[in-house]
């Protein structure tokens, strides 16, 4: 059985939410005080989340998977599955997005057990802006997280920058430039409608046109794949000739659902069939109720194939969804 939608669209990249939780407080992500964090008993178990991912990885066409949150590394047993999804036959790709704060500690541990590579958040250079926006002043251990993973051969390590107005978009070319010197792929996001407090304004986003004026100033670009970036959500640069390159990633100006092929898994074993959906299909319950992988395998199948074909994100009648990024899994 293949996760395949109405649409003709196979889902092969399952992002699995680790945990709702997080050790930062992006101030495009979530307020000072933090959320209203899932109750332990409705986060999936190890065994939960293992049974789901050798479902999908066995039974349902899975060849990637994506740890994400929150952040994923808040949960103690990360190392563990790690360990325990790179044993699975046929062994499926491997990344953690975080958002580096403990990868100096854990990353040569996840780099043993078979993780492959690591996507970092950084959006920005300085010491207070990186205290301003993320409200706490940990820069230095997210630049040593990075290096570790460097270390740990979990490469490429890409960096994941938002650029938010009048904060941080004087920073694109000095983000570059830095990435490019340590062997770093960047990639900017646009800002997403998908905060907690929902206070994201269409005008006050940095376009990903926008990010291309702020680079081009300084670098020459040109498109660096030869065909179009089909499921990838960054469209990839060349800068001043190469090898390095640059990723934008517009989210919102120029979504990608047409090509997508992914899926996610909340950490309370939700089916999300994208960011932007406002549905989702229970996996827990049914599991803890006592379907067998049949069961799970068809609801599973069913919810994908329910996905739409876009979700409306740049138009005037799109409505946020109720969980925001970070109990989505990013
Ligand atoms: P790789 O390129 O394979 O490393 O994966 P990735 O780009 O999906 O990795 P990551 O988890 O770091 O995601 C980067 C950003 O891409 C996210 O923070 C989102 O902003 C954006 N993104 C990821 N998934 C989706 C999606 O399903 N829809 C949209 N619109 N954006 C997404
Ligand atoms: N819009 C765009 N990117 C976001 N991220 C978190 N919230 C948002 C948002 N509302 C980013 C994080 C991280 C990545 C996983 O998603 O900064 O780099
Ligand atoms: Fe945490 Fe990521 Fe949200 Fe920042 S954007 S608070 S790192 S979940």
């Amino acid at each position: 059985m293949r996760l395949t939608d109405s649409y003709g669209r196979v889902a092969t990249d399952l992002r699995v939410s680790l945990t709702d939780r997080c050790n930062l407080r992006c101030t495009y992500c979530m307020p000072a005080q933090g959320l209203d964090w899932l109750p332990t008993e409705r986060i999936l178990t190890d065994d939960e989340v293992l049974r789901l991912v050798t479902l999908a990885v066995t039974r349902l066409g899975v060849t990637e998977i994506r740890l994400t949150g929150g952040e994923p590394t808040l949960r103690p047993s990360l190392v563990h599955l790690v360990e325990r999804m790179a044993a699975l036959s046929p062994r499926p790709e491997i990344s953690l997005t975080t958002n580096g704060l403990r990868l100096s500690d854990l990353a040569p541990r996840l780099a043993a057990v078979g993780l492959d590579r690591v996507n970092v958040s950084l959006d920005t250079l300085r010491a207070d802006r990186f205290a301003r926006i993320t409200r706490r002043d940990r820069i230095e251990d997210v630049l040593a997280g990075m290096a570790a993973a460097v270390d740990a051969g979990l490469t490429p390590v890409k960096v994941n920058a938002v650029l938010v107005r009048g904060l941080n978009d004087d920073e694109a070319a000095p983000l570059l430039r830095f990435c490019l010197e340590h062997g770093y792929e960047l990639r900017f996001i646009e800002q997403m409608p998908l905060d907690a407090q929902h206070g994201w304004r269409r005008a006050e986003m940095v376009t990903a046109a926008e990010i291309m004026e702020l680079l081009r100033a300084e670098f020459s670009l040109e498109p660096a794949r030869a065909q179009a970036r089909g499921s990838a959500p960054a469209e990839l640069f060349m800068v001043d000739g190469g090898p390095g390159t640059v990723g934008v990633i517009g989210s919102v100006s120029a979504p990608f659902c047409a090509a997508c092929d992914r899926v996610r898994l909340t950490a309370d074993g939700q089916v999300r069939n994208c960011l932007f959906a406002r549905e989702e299909s229970d996996l827990r319950g049914p599991m803890r109720a006592g379907a067998d992988d049949d069961d799970l395998a068809v609801l599973w199948a069913r919810a994908v194939e329910g996905k739409r074909a876009g979700h409306g994100i740049d138009t005037p009648g799109f409505r946020q969804p109720d969980r925001p990024m970070s109990a989505i899994g990013g």
